[in-house]
């Protein structure tokens, strides 16, 4: 498994992403689309980000019913992305349309990773709106585990839940984790973090990394302090 550090390109528009990429001259992270990008410019901002040589996790979350997502991830597979994302909870059979979807006439296709709980709902939320009253913890594992039997890639989860989810669906089933920061670094509105360093050591596959890289004096210096702590080229 290849590990990589992914920048999460949270802006609002192509201006802000390419004055922000274009700092990084010949080197081509990972990075990843999200919502706010993609709505605001639609998949032209895709192909040009791609033809610029990067590769693109494209975090779009998808949840609906199987034949809807099958159809959707046809059209993003078309893309040629490297790696996106639906909810879990939109069971098995959306899970396999999606994959379904995604997968193209040669048999290539990009990674899926399913979401889980969203990091915004903890247990009391969960309780209250979803009826779903297990402990938080299992509900992830549960499934993660259910992802895995689609036959998806892995999942988005903490890096606190990294080492449980390869204990549970082996070392292979991809965990990509957000909620990175710095040793000496801001928080912000992360509460649970880890720092690259530590996410390497309890097996993360990939860290996504937003504000410590993009807002920092220097978003190059930076990015390659993580790919040094992650991955330790
Ligand atoms: O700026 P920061 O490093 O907090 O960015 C983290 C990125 O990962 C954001 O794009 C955020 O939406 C995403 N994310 C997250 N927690 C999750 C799932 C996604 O922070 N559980």
């Amino acid at each position: 498994m290849g590990k990589d550090v992914i920048i999460a390109c949270d802006f609002a528009s192509r201006e802000q992403v390419f004055s922000f990429l274009d700092k990084f001259e010949g080197r081509k992270p990972f990075v990843k689309i999200g919502m706010e990008l993609f709505y605001a410019e639609g998949p032209s901002i895709v192909r040009e980000i791609k033809a610029r040589g990067h590769k693109i996790f494209l975090d779009l979350k998808l949840h609906d019913i199987p034949n809807t997502v099958e159809k959707a991830m046809r059209v993003l597979s078309n893309l040629d992305v490297d790696m996106v994302n639906c909810h879990a909870a939109g069971t098995t059979a959306m899970l396999q349309g999606a994959l379904k979807g995604l997968t193209r006439a040669d048999g290539t296709r990009p990674m899926l990773i399913a979401v889980t709980q969203l990091t915004s709902t903890d247990q009391a939320s969960m309780e209250k709106d979803l009826l779903i009253e297990k402990p938080i913890a299992d509900v992830v594992m549960h499934y993660a585990k259910v992802a895995k039997e689609a036959g998806l890639d892995g999942v988005v989860c903490s890096p606190l839940e990294a080492e449980k989810v390869h204990a549970n669906c082996g070392k292979d089933f991809v965990t990509v984790t957000p909620g990175v920061r710095f040793a000496d670094g801001e928080k912000g509105d992360q509460k649970r973090v880890m720092t690259p360093s530590e996410a390497r050591k309890i097996g993360s596959d990939y860290i996504v990394v937003g504000r410590p890289i993009t807002q920092a004096e220097d978003p190059v210096a930076a990015y390659e302090r993580c790919v040094k702590e992650f991955v330790g080229e």
